[in-house]
């Protein structure tokens, strides 16, 4: 294996570890071993320090015993049986050397190696390569066999994928890669064609890796021991010398990675075997999509301008930072205090989130501090504190693999969360149930190997019709966990609530016609939810369980697709009902799961983000939380909450609002009804942007502070899973000046001195100054790999990886009236469809990122997705221009066909600029929180023949802006080399 400068080495086990709580005894070369019952011979082996050759086993797969190099010798027992796919048995003696094993061995080497290019010096695996080990693990030290009979040494390459090569004259054919795509990734992308000497890996049917259905996880390229299936990055740069642990910057699943590096130059990133979100998983963005942290585009010198319609002036940080504070300072001196306010990122780490909103609170003074998580998961916050207590997901990933009901609604993990997806598709394959609530044919509805059980296509904008009703039957069919709802649940709450869902109208029956869903279909998902079965009954669940049985698992897993509704937070408290009273809330394999959709939504939210709350999600109106922070700041904060994202627009455009500090966040882009956000954005006399591209926000910016990649920063992230893991610099900042530093200059050229040297600094303050974080250190993470919050003294020592499992964090769970009201965003003549947003697999959000990478082959524009009976009515045909039009404004994008999505729904991503998909969305909003209404827009679909009115004004806008840019840089060059 390659030999690294690691931070925290893996060592291959072999085979995958047991679960079995029973011990075997065995003896191996003379040595007394212990393993779990259903270990192999080889991982007991090797965990006894006893190394066995081997090259198709590998511990993330289960084994195959093609190779023949793995084998043993076991008294009383004929042959020689292959390590890894014998179990030990209690009182084996094994033997793993031999001369008759040694001579075999070479054998098997031999072979291998006489149908193999020896170009070792040359192969861009030289040093990683696992046949090359093994060779010297056995002693080959010549070939009998030469070249001349058939062999595949003149096989083509396949160079289609732009992240991987497949270079098929190096395949020993050993069949991790085809495993790794089924038991990993869970997408049956690979197969072994052919028989005997034609046997060869084929992507899909013998085509190219880009043309099959390959989703460049790069499972198969972790899996394979050979260079046939090869990072191009290490091909072309070398093999690293360096390993640093770090977290993946992109969504909410968290995975840990390895940044292997030659000095700070980053050779790839490969998935972290002992990260805990991912196992050794990973996506295409994670694994290869890092390329834009050293593009072209990243700005790296601060500047400045005065309007901007005025070219930009690069200028030192100094000079940047005393301009934005001094013209923070006359803001608040000439319209007052609370005229000016901070969006932090949900892409920064904990710490820089933590110094932006005190930043907010401490030098600005206010509490208009607000963050992205206002546009995604603000209800999950209101809706999950309200019935559990605290906004947090209940589970580990890990707990799905215990769940016997799935029930995903408006998610599509597939496409947002693709290595929890592989976790969950695993565990329906092995046979769990899966419900699916999504207005559109999603993945998991019918992929690879996995089939949902129920589909309720919902029409956009009526889930709490739908998991209402869905409790409606649990209730009325006695399907409930009386015991579990009588022991943890507010005995008035769930009196009130039974009455509520037990009336007719908030039946299945009752809701048909309004959420489209046939009632039929919505009673057997109850009852799978409930009972394990679509057609289980109160009485068949008694019998199963007075037979030893339990009642099922079930696990929620949502999304967007719940939260960003007009009844947003109304969903999620309809789903923390369903889950309550059936019992499915504090142990493993059931919960309430938000995925949230950036890295660190969850880590922003806990540092205390939100106008309303101090890190903690403890409410700033609470005097004796804020008088612990008066003390530890030296300020008197603000009792009443400050401005929202929204309430900061629109105070801007009544003209009290004129000056933002946004670090990492592009709300041009990202917030809905852009014409209004830009609006606001020019009524303010300072916005002051970070970020490592002059992104769509900066455009309308009068400082641009440049931002740094995660490569560029240490910190920490939270994932979905409420999961602390390290962020770790692998370069310097191109910049020069870290994020929090530049907060912390920010915040002293203000008045209010910051003294931080290091981000660990600002945890141990993070921890001493939030209770569910007490128990969270740099030197715990590095020590354990990650925490869970709550983490402290009344928590085991790595926190807590399932939530209320003796009671809620509230008490006793609170069950909410959960009363569906239709969204005023309804279908009209002038507006007859119904578009609904979301993400796709290669794209990131704002698309500011995995754009300036090569994920843009997969994915290189938005399309407007409508049914072909849709299309047909209005003469639209594949690959058509469309104007959609809604009340908010127009744009133009291109269609396509497919029935993915119902009649009468169309559906868009969001990730290009220029398609202005938020031209269209709505200022319509979640009743309490404000988050937006992206999934229900009433539009009209028309084919035209140009792009719309604020395409083209975008574009002369952007031209402009970018033309500022240039001349900036171009300015700065100029003078720095005289000419
Ligand atoms: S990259 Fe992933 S999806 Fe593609 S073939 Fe390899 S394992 Fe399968
Ligand atoms: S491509 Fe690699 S992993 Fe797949 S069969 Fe060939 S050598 Fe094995
Ligand atoms: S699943 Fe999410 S965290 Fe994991 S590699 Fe992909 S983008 Fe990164
Ligand atoms: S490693 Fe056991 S047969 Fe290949």
């Amino acid at each position: 294996m390659l030999s690294l400068n690691d931070t925290h080495p893996y060592h291959d086990h072999g085979t995958p570890a047991s679960e079995s709580a029973q011990q075997v005894m065995l003896k191996i070369d003379g040595v007394d071993v212990s393993v779990p019952a259903g270990t192999s011979v080889m991982r007991a082996a090797i965990d006894a320090g006893i190394e066995v050759p081997k090259l198709c086993a590998t511990d993330s797969l289960e084994p195959f015993g093609s190779c023949r190099l793995c084998l043993v010798e076991i008294d009383g027992r004929r042959g020689t049986p292959a390590s890894c796919t014998t179990p030990v048995e209690a009182g084996m003696s094994v033997r793993t050397q031999s001369p008759r094993l040694a001579k075999l061995r070479k054998g098997v080497m031999e072979l291998y190696i006489s149908d193999h290019p020896l170009d070792c010096l040359t192969c861009g695996a030289n040093g990683d390569c696992e046949l090359q080990d093994m060779a010297g693990a056995v002693g080959l030290r010549e070939v009998r066999y030469g070249y001349e009979g058939k062999n595949h040494l003149g096989a083509q390459k396949d160079e289609s994928n732009p992240y991987f090569t497949f270079d098929a004259s190096k395949c020993i054919v050993c069949n991790r890669c085809v495993r790794a795509c089924e038991e990993t990734q869970g997408t049956f992308a690979l197969t072994i064609s052919g028989r005997g000497f034609e046997s060869h890996v084929s992507a899909g049917m013998d085509e190219p890796f880009m043309e099959s259905e390959c989703v460049s996880c790069g499972a198969c390229v972790s899996a394979c021991p050979t260079a046939t299936l090869q990072e191009k990055t290490v091909i072309s740069l070398g093999m690293p010398t360096k390993s640093i642990s770090t977290t993946c910057a992109y969504c909410g699943v968290g995975c840990g990675f390895k940044a292997e590096v030659k000095g700070t130059e980053v050779i790839r990133m490969t998935p972290w075997q002992d990260g805990k979100a991912n196992e050794g998983h990973s996506c295409v963005k994670g694994r290869f999509a890092w390329g834009y942290a050293t593009h072209k585009d990243r700005v790296t010198q601060p500047m400045i301008r005065a309007k901007i319609t005025d070219p930009w002036r690069e200028v030192s940080w100094d000079e940047a930072i005393n301009h934005a504070a001094s013209e923070f300072k006359r803001l608040q001196a000439a319209f007052g205090r609370d005229s000016i306010g901070g969006i932090t990122s949900s892409r920064c780490t904990n710490e820089e989130t933590y110094l932006v909103q005190k930043l907010v609170r401490a030098a600005f003074g206010n509490n208009n501090v607000d963050t992205c998580a206002r546009v995604c998961h603000s209800p999950t916050g209101y809706g999950l504190g309200q019935t559990y207590g605290t906004s947090a997901g209940t589970q580990t990933f890990k707990s799905v693999a215990k769940s016997d009901v799935i029930m995903v609604i408006g998610a599509n993990p597939t496409e947002a969360h693709p290595v929890f997806a592989s976790r969950m598709k695993r565990r329906i394959r092995q046979g769990a149930k899966l419900i699916v609530v999504d207005p559109r044919r999603i993945d998991l509805v019918a992929g690879a190997h996995v089939k949902a059980d129920f589909h309720l296509q919902l029409r956009p904008g009526t889930n709490v019709a739908v998991v209402t009703s869905l409790a409606h039957v649990i209730v009325t069919e006695g399907l409930d966990d009386a015991a579990f709802v009588a022991e943890r649940c507010d005995d008035k709450s769930v009196v009130q609530w039974r009455e509520f869902v037990a009336r007719p109208e908030n039946s299945p029956e009752a809701f048909e016609s309004a959420t489209g869903v046939p009632a039929a279909l919505v009673r057997g998902a109850a009852r799978l939810y409930a009972t394990g079965s679509g057609a289980g009954t109160a009485q068949s669940l008694a019998d199963a369980i007075a037979a030893g049985g339990r009642r099922p698992n079930g696990a929620i897993y949502y999304g967007l697709g719940v939260t960003e509704h007009s009844q947003g937070s109304t969903a999620v408290m309809a789903i923390a009902n369903l889950a309550m009273v059936t019992g499915n809330v504090g142990r493993e394999g059931v919960g309430v799961n938000p995925l949230r959709g950036q890295n660190n939504v969850q880590g922003s939210c806990d540092m205390g983000s939100f106008p309303h709350e101090l890190p903690g999600y403890r409410h700033i109106g609470g005097a004796e939380v804020r008088e612990q922070f008066n003390k530890a700041w030296g300020v008197t904060l603000q009792p009443e909450p400050g401005l929202r994202i929204p309430n900061m627009f629109d105070a801007a455009l009544a003209g009290e609002f004129k000056g933002l500090y946004c670090q990492g966040e592009d709300i041009v882009q990202s917030d809905p009804d852009t014409q209004h956000v830009a609006s606001a954005l020019q009524a303010m006399e300072c916005v002051v942007v970070q970020d490592i591209f002059l992104n769509e926000t900066a455009k309308y910016a009068h400082v641009f502070l440049p931002g740094s990649s995660f490569l560029e920063k240490d910190g920490t992230f939270t994932n979905a899973e409420r999961r602390i893991s390290r962020v770790r610099k692998v370069m310097p900042p191109l910049s020069g000046v870290g994020d929090w530093e530049a907060t912390v200059r920010l915040s002293n050229a203000l008045g209010y001195p910051m003294a931080y040297t290091h981000p660990e600094q600002i945890m141990r303050e993070i921890a001493a100054l939030t209770p569910t974080f007490a128990g969270v250190s740099y030197e715990k993470i590095d020590r354990l790999g990650s925490v869970q919050w709550p983490c402290n003294d009344a928590t085991a020592e790595a926190g807590t990886d399932i939530m209320h499992v003796d009671h809620f964090v509230r008490g006793k769970g609170r069950f909410v009236i959960t009363q569906y009201v239709a969204t005023d965003e309804k279908v009209t003549r002038k507006f007859p469809l119904l578009l609904t947003t979301g993400r796709i697999l290669s794209q990131y959000n704002v698309g500011a990122q995995t754009r300036r990478t090569f994920n843009s082959q997969w994915h290189d524009e938005d399309r407007l997705e409508i049914h072909p009976h849709d299309a047909l009515d209005r003469g639209v045909k594949e690959g058509d221009w469309v104007g959609i039009s809604s009340r908010a404004g127009d744009t133009v994008l291109r269609a396509t066909l497919t029935e993915r999505v119902q009649p009468g729904v169309v559906y868009t991503t969001f990730h290009f600029p220029e398609s202005g998909a938020n031209v269209i969305t709505t200022d319509s909003s979640d009743w309490a929180t404000n988050c937006p209404e992206y999934k229900v827009t009433a539009v009209q679909v028309m084919p035209v023949a140009q792009p719309s009115t604020w395409q083209r004004a975008y574009k002369d806008f952007n031209e402009d802006q970018e033309r500022f840019l240039a001349d900036a840089r171009h300015g700065a060059a100029a003078v720095a080399t005289g000419k």
